[in-house]
């Protein structure tokens, strides 16, 4: 694990930036893993103005999205699929078709998680993932639990993390409960992952991640498996390291 400890938020959000950048740069056709919530949002900032600026294209990029909250439909502005669309995919220059999100409103969830396991395979695997982290050490939605969920799945969402996302939502009952997220070893399965981590509310799953053993408790301990992790923080989530 090659761990950065950065001085605050906009710093986190450049070097991010630069290292998805050169992966484009290296890899113009490659596909690149995407996450949601606040902590990515500078990130794609940086990558939307690189864009502008014409010292990257996404026009032969393919991108998959970890998860999707169960319920919702593209067009929900609460749903991750919109949330990409305002933060990210509205200003860049990538092709629609070749985006990939979990679709939140599929009526055979089994099947859908199958179609995009089978999806990330056809398009022959991940080139770098993006992930934030759980207050309670989740990547994606794999809460902690007894055991890894290896694939894509329907996630019960725990009640920290509902609690957690009420923040984007007028109250916490409109929270989505369940959610379809790639599985741990859907993860691991790329070849580079890159894990943003900012404030002081992420510092206790920080230690755990890294310092702690691996266990299905706290799903981000599971990275130490991988032979290519990169770790970007800033000083508040590396406070107790
Ligand atoms: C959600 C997402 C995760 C994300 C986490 C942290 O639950 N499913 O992928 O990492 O929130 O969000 P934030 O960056 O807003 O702290």
């Amino acid at each position: 694990m090659q761990i950065e400890i950065v001085k605050d938020y906009e710093a986190l959000s450049k070097k991010a930036a630069n290292i998805i950048a050169s992966q484009i740069v290296l890899k113009p056709q490659g596909v690149i893993g995407l996450a949601t919530g606040s902590t990515p949002v500078g990130t794609y900032k940086e990558l939307i103005r690189m864009n502008k600026e014409g010292l990257i294209s996404f026009s032969n990029i393919t991108s998959f999205n970890l998860d999707e909250y169960y319920g919702l439909g593209a067009d929900d502005d609460q749903s991750y699929h919109y949330f990409m669309n305002e933060n990210l995919f509205n200003a860049i220059d990538i092709k629609k078709e070749n985006i990939h999100i979990p679709n939140g409103k599929a009526s055979d969830v089994g099947a859908e998680c199958t179609r995009y396991e089978n999806r990330i395979k056809e398009a022959g695997g991940i080139d770098l993932q993006l992930l934030g982290i759980g207050q309670n050490g989740h990547i994606g939605f794999n809460e902690p639990n007894e055991n890894f969920e290896p694939l894509t799945h329907l996630v019960n969402l725990d009640s920290d993390t509902i609690k957690a996302n009420a923040r984007f939502f007028d109250s916490i009952e409109e929270v989505p409960t369940q959610a379809i997220s790639m599985g741990v070893k859907t993860i691991l399965s790329s070849r580079k992952i890159l894990l943003l981590a900012s404030g002081e509310n992420k510092a206790e799953a920080m230690y755990k991640m890294i310092k702690g053993k691996v266990t299905p408790k706290l799903p981000a301990s599971a990275l130490q498996l991988h032979h290519d992790v990169v770790v970007i923080m800033d000083e508040a989530a590396a406070s107790l390291l």
